[in-house]
């Protein structure tokens, strides 16, 4: 996957699925695309989720969508919506239309999320999931997820998260602004020469 500290978006190719577009899932023409997606997750694939039976309803969808914290999805190249991955406060929650599980989105989406967190100062990201969800936890070990403890049926697991490189870390906002930061920053650095870094910390 090509990723750098200033994209919004990603493009890469899967395997077995082609194209896939990931991106924030916050544009109007999302919704109707949510909807579908939801759709096609399974009864128990909603359970997985939300760690309860759920039933996918607009209702639902559109409290998911108003959710705080960031969501990523991936879309396919029919603009349908594959997989999400959100970020709410510090804890993450994935979830793969259900016919495509096991080709990748889940990790993918997840790497979206840890660089996400990793750019925006966050030094751990947190997951909880039902002890019997054994293709989260599969996902969360493969991740460098270490497992923190367990409460009734469900277990926890924390990612450290390495620290934000020094010269990004007084940016705080939207990474357009980070874009023009950085490039006033390496213009800075190349008109007054080769200077430690940390000097801009
Ligand atoms: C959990 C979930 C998001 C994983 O997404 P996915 O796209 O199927 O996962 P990936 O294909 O990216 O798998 C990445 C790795 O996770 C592990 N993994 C995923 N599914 C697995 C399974 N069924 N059995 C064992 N390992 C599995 C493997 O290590 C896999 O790597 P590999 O395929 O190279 O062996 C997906 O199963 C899902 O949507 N489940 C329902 C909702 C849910 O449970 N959400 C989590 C609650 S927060």
């Amino acid at each position: 996957m090509s990723s750098s500290t200033l994209q919004l978006e990603s493009r890469i190719v899967l395997p077995e699925l082609g194209k896939v577009l990931v991106r924030e899932l916050r544009r109007p023409e999302d919704v109707e695309a949510y909807l579908r997606f939801g759709a096609a997750i399974s009864v128990d694939d909603l359970r997985m989720r939300f760690a309860a039976p759920t039933k996918w309803t607009p209702a639902l969808a559109r409290r998911m969508l108003t959710l705080a914290g960031t969501a990523f999805a991936a879309f396919g190249e029919d603009g349908e919506i594959l997989g999400v991955g959100r970020l709410v406060g510090n804890e993450i929650a994935l979830a793969v239309r259900s016919k495509l599980k096991r080709r990748g989105l889940g990790r993918v989406l997840l790497e979206r999320i840890v660089h996400h967190a990793s750019e925006h100062g966050m030094a751990e990201i947190t997951g909880t999931a039902l002890a019997e969800n054994r293709p989260m936890l599969a996902l969360a070990q493969a991740a460098g997820f270490r497992m923190t403890g367990a409460e009734g049926p469900m277990v926890s697991g924390r990612l450290c998260l390495p620290r934000k490189p020094p010269h990004i870390r007084d940016f705080t906002v939207d990474s357009r602004f980070r874009l023009v930061s950085n490039a006033l920053q390496d213009a800075a650095l190349g008109s007054l020469g080769r200077r430690d870094q940390t000097e801009f910390t």
